[in-house]
């Protein structure tokens, strides 16, 4: 089956002060339907940047040097706005990671809502209401008559963050895109907004783009993990393939190292010597060498993306060769 979501070659870059930086190099990825696909790896190093770009939210001073998106047999990035805005509005959702800027302060849950849903469905003021106040109930909110009448302020970080979930299933979405949804809430609260996303996905046949730092999260929800290291893709496979088997030595060092929502607390990790290269675009062999504990002259030439397996990618000329799997 044709994947719903085709990234091919894409690279993005930065201009500042007259000076280009490329942050997304060349990635390609596929979302197929109604999958969990997991975007990880440390910060800066392209993962919110690569989900912008799908939906048309680049920055001003970003452009796309090359690529294509290619969504259902369309290229989106030769659609004009106003064809970009329908398939926003109607196809795909994006939830963000700052709750507090993700809804309008001075409007009510109900207001916000009920608009979307006069948008995006077509409804009438009445039929609108009754279809927001079932989403409420959908994310799980008691009492959502009561919630449409609140202001985001007075409501709570979790209960914020499930009216935003309810707002990106107003258009009933083929894909989300949810980066970090919920980093800014406390762990427990995490915990029910991970849980309560994969019911919904499971219930509205979509598919998820997640981009999350947390390693638990991805081995609960993930079906397929695509791990993310300056500007380049470094690996990706199943997620069973992922825990039994990583390849890259970036991945055994993320596995070994993030701390989890469904960590013990006392759980100890080790951490990643040294921190993500500057300039990363200006380093022609592996952009992981100067932190990578089996580096050899041969890593600065340039790595090779490439299959090991079937659907198992890995950027690395040393990794699935047996060498590196102690
Ligand atoms: N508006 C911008 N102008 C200039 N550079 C930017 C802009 N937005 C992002 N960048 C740069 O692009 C690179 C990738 O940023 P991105 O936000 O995609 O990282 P990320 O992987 O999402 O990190 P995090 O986990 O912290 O969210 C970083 O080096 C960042 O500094
Ligand atoms: S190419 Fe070399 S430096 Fe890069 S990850 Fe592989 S072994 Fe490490
Ligand atoms: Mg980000």
């Amino acid at each position: 089956m044709e994947p719903l979501l085709k990234v091919e070659d894409l690279t993005i870059a930065f201009k500042e002060d007259d000076k280009e930086t490329v942050v997304v190099d060349k990635v390609s990825f596929n979302v197929n339907s109604g999958e969990i696909l997991c975007i990880v790896g440390e910060s800066g190093c392209g993962k919110s940047v690569t989900a912008l770009s799908i939906l048309g939210l680049l920055s001003p001073n970003a452009s796309v040097l090359g690529g294509r998106i290619i969504y259902e047999g369309k290229d989106l990035l030769k659609m004009t706005d106003k064809e970009i805005d329908r398939i926003r509005g109607n196809e795909m959702s994006m939830i963000f990671q700052d709750v507090m800027n993700s809804l309008n302060p001075v409007l009510t849950i109900g207001n916000q809502l009920t608009e979307a849903a006069r948008i995006h469905m077509g409804y009438d003021k009445n039929k609108a209401k009754e279809y927001a106040v079932s989403m409420l109930k959908k994310v799980g909110l008691p009492d959502a008559w009561a919630i449409m009448k609140k202001y985001p302020h007075m409501l709570s970080g979790g209960m914020q963050q499930r009216v935003i979930i309810a707002m990106a299933l107003i258009c009933r979405p083929k894909l989300i895109i949810a980066d970090e949804p919920t980093t800014a809430l406390d762990v427990t609260i995490q915990l029910q907004i991970m849980k309560l996303l994969a019911s919904l996905q499971k219930e509205f046949q979509m598919s998820i783009i997640l981009i999350t730092h947390d390693i638990g999260v991805v081995a609960e929800l993930a079906d397929r993990v695509i791990i993310m290291y300056a500007g380049q893709f470094m690996e990706e496979t199943s997620v069973y393939q992922l825990f039994d088997n990583p390849a890259h030595p970036y991945t055994k060092a993320l596995l070994n190292s993030v701390p989890s929502i469904y960590d013990d607390e006392d759980k100890k990790l080790a951490s990643i010597s040294g921190t993500v290269p500057e300039r990363y675009q200006d380093i022609e062999g592996c952009r992981f060498y100067g932190r990578c504990p089996y580096g050899v002259p041969a890593c600065k030439d340039i790595q090779v993306y490439s299959e090991i397996k079937p659907g198992h990618l890995v950027r690395c000329h040393r990794a699935g060769k047996g060498e590196l799997l102690t």
